[in-house]
């Protein structure tokens, strides 16, 4: 068994786009990271993808309107970053606090800025198998994890247990392009039988939100698994009073798998490297003649 360093293999995604934005002409790509209210989890993930974007050599602007802000006052204030040159990608971070209808704010970002890769005209370049579109920043993360651990899809039986928009349905959806080739079974809460599809899989990836769901019955022996989940368990010893752990049981099923990823420290440092990456590529195709 080994294990799939998401830390190591971002940190070569992000100085590889620091040394890209280095080499372009004109001005550095502008990402538009807009949070609305307080929420302590949204602060720290607007946090760390203002940090790493300027890292890379990425502006960002902070947009911090209030929780008590109105859906046509934030569709405005999208629209307003829609129309602003100098911005090349926009992020909305999730949750918006409610009654605030998230879908509705997402589908007002510009396709060509949506550097989240949700509004529905990118999810149809992804189904369309179209490379000018932006992928959702996870999905895409778990094929680069994979691409990059030497993981070839093509023939493979890859099972995804999860089907959100967000993380389940585009990960199928690049198994089974073209590029990638590979034989894609799905599962949710309503699949019957999912342990004996589970363990059909060359490539388990587990995106379901259910600590340690993954046990190693489910897993074939030699199996790669990718853990997608992030759930915080109650832990006294921690200073946070909490830990993170995935959707699977990493101490049994580790020992079965070929490769496996950890959490944390596996999928999720990807997601921002992603961002980034689609954030310099949207700059460089607002910058390219038409
Ligand atoms: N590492 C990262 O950067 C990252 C990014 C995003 C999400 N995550 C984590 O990934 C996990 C999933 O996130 P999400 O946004 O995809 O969650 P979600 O929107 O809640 O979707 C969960 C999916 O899992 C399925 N599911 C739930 N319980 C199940 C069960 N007992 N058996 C089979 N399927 C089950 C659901 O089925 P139905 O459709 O039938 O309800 C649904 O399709 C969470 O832990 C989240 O924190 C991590």
């Amino acid at each position: 068994m080994a294990v799939i360093d998401g830390n190591r293999i971002a940190a070569a995604l992000i100085a590889e786009l620091k040394a890209e934005v280095a080499a372009a002409a004109g001005r550095p790509p502008c990402l538009a990271l807009v949070r609305v209210g307080d929420d302590p989890a949204s602060i720290s993930y607007v946090r760390k993808k203002g940090q790493t974007a300027a890292e890379i050599g990425i502006e960002s602007r902070n947009l911090l309107p209030p929780a008590t802000i109105d859906q046509a006052a934030l569709e405005g204030l999208v629209e307003s970053l829609n129309r602003d040159p100098g911005v090349d990608g926009i992020l909305v971070q999730s949750p918006l606090p409610p009654p605030l209808d998230e879908r509705a704010v997402f589908q007002r970002i510009a396709p060509e800025k949506d550097v989240d890769g949700f509004h529905p005209v990118n999810v149809g370049k992804l189904a369309q198998d179209d490379d000018s579109g932006f992928t959702s920043c996870t999905p895409a993360g778990i094929m680069e994890l994979l691409a990059r651990s030497g993981v070839r899809l093509e023939g493979k039986h890859v099972v995804v247990i999860g089907r959100s928009l967000i993380v389940g349905k585009p990960t199928a959806l690049l198994a089974l392009r073209r590029t990638a080739n590979a034989t894609v079974t799905v599962c949710h809460s309503k699949t019957v039988g999912l342990p004996a599809l589970a363990r059909l899989a060359d490539v388990l990836i587990v995106a379901i939100g259910r600590p340690a769901f993954v046990t190693a019955d489910m897993v074939k022996p030699g199996a790669v698994v990718i853990d997608v989940g992030m759930n915080r368990v109650a832990d006294a010893t921690k200073k946070s009073g909490y830990r993170l752990v995935g959707d699977v049981d990493y101490e049994a099923v580790a020992p079965r798998a070929s490769l496996i990823t950890p959490v944390p420290g596996g999928v999720g440092p990807m997601t921002v490297a992603m961002l980034m990456r689609n954030t310099v590529k949207a700059a460089r195709q607002r910058r390219a003649p038409a």
